[in-house]
């Protein structure tokens, strides 16, 4: 397992974040446990915000990738805007107190209550997926009196290289107004026509887990393409072009991806050209980072409950969580590294395969890893679990979710509590009629 943030191995030769003795943390909050390393966090936003927010453009936090309320003041607190998907990640930002007027509001298929509830907090821009979408943006931001802000989400036919399910910016989509056979421009002179809504700029997002920066600079050709066709025909002035998210992380050997600064470095340089050389206003550059600021900030803690092994087969190693709290490798064939916390130096002299303890062969966190044999009790540590691990979480086999933990400078303080058996049961309802007496 690479060494990551502020990861290293301490004086009892225990595998450390944050200052704080892994072991130890799986001793006092349990296991399974998602630890965040605060420091690498606030890093990775930094360099978002050095990148981007410096040179006049905007980084935006995806918090699909993890969203909690204390996640939300340390992206508030370093400055980076938010972008939500849902009412419940909406609701969270209101809870958590994070500026609306540094909210983007996404999704393909916003309810009216939800568009409401955002319209009543003020958040800042809408991202319109559909023509329905705009249709009822429309009415409800006429019934409110207001005016919605709206940036146009199209799929510019760009087919980034990634997973299926998480590539998103090819013609054959869900998501948003195809370019190539003009939905865009009808979208873009439908929301023109609207009196209740002031289009501010041009949205895409081709992909997650992105390592090559030409599909960025495609997409951003593409967009200006539409814009310039806009203000042809209306005289329309895109004030933003926003390029999504997607820059990949480190999950394994081989995973080399480019740095936010090659990132900003291609994105904001190609729309300043293209915009140039269109005879376009530079549109302010937005971009939607998730993955590349959670991801590798986090680390899940598991503890060995069994090893089987089948000889000449292969080792399995159980461990006391699996797909409910890291869902990817089963959904997508997704590879992590791991090792053991309280022998992290020691020689890997056994091939085994981590698996998990749901009631589904598929629930195999990580085949064929490197590692000194492990026992049972020993402490496995699992990195770059910081998104879409416990936003994917789940409660199959009626397990509970994790607790999460930040840690920094040897401190740790809990930000989810473990879920009880209490909690699972909590919005089960038993009919009258089948009551028992003592019910
Ligand atoms: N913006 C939009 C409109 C998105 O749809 C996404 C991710 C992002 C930004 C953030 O992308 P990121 O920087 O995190 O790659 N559950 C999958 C990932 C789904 C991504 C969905 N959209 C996974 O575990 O890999």
């Amino acid at each position: 397992m690479r060494f990551t943030g502020t990861m290293k191995v301490n004086a009892a030769g225990n595998l450390e974040i944050g200052g704080c003795d892994t072991v130890k943390l799986a001793e006092s909050f349990g296991t399974p446990l998602y630890v965040m390393d605060e420091e690498y966090l606030r890093s990775n936003c930094r360099s978002y915000y050095a990148a981007f927010n410096k040179h006049g453009a905007d980084a935006i936090y995806a918090g699909k990738s993890l969203l909690t309320l204390a996640i939300c003041r340390i992206v508030d607190e370093e400055g980076l805007s938010l972008d939500v998907v849902s009412g419940g990640e909406l609701y969270t930002a209101l809870q958590a107190g994070f500026p609306m007027d540094r909210v983007y509001f996404h999704g393909n298929n916003k309810s009216a209550d939800e568009i409401r509830m955002a319209l009543a907090a003020g958040v800042h821009r809408f991202v319109v997926d559909s023509f329905d979408e705009i249709d009822l943006l429309d009415t409800l931001a006429r019934e409110a009196g207001a005016t919605a802000n709206v940036l146009l989400r199209l799929t510019p036919g760009i087919e980034a290289h990634t997973h299926d399910y998480i590539r998103t910016g090819q013609i054959d989509s869900k998501f948003g107004f195809v370019i190539p056979n003009g939905q865009a421009r009808e979208a873009v002179n439908s929301v023109l026509a609207r009196e209740n809504l002031a289009l501010r700029g041009l949205h895409c997002h081709i992909g997650s887990q992105i390592f090559d920066l030409e599909p960025f600079w495609d997409a951003a050709q593409i967009l200006l393409g539409t814009a310039r066709q806009a203000r042809d025909e209306h005289g329309w002035v895109c004030e933003e072009i926003d390029l999504g998210g997607g820059l990949g992380i480190h999950y394994t050997e081989g995973d080399d991806p480019p740095s936010v600064t090659d990132l900003a470095g291609t994105v904001i340089r190609t729309v300043q050209d293209t915009a140039t050389r269109f005879s376009l206003p530079t549109p302010k550059v937005l971009v939607e980072p998730g993955r590349s600021i959670s991801g590798p900030a986090g680390t899940t803690l598991y503890t060995v409950g069994t090893v089987k092994t089948i000889p000449d087969v292969r080792i399995y190693v159980s461990v006391d969580g699996g797909m409910g709290d890291n869902p990817r490798p089963a959904l997508y064939g997704s590879v992590y590294e791991c090792c053991l916390a309280n022998r992290p130096l020691e020689e890997a002299d056994a091939k085994v395969s981590i698996a998990g303890r749901y009631c589904e062969s598929g629930d195999m966190l990580i085949w064929d890893a490197d590692l000194p044999l492990p026992r049972v009790g020993d402490v496995l540590a699992v990195s770059a679990t910081g998104a879409y691990n416990y936003t994917m979480a789940m409660n199959y086999n009626r397990f509970p979710r994790p607790a999460m933990i930040l840690v920094r400078d040897g401190e740790a303080e809990l930000i989810v509590r473990r879920e009880s058996y209490a909690d699972l049961i909590r919005n089960d309802v038993i009919p009258a009629r089948l009551r028992k007496p003592r019910d």
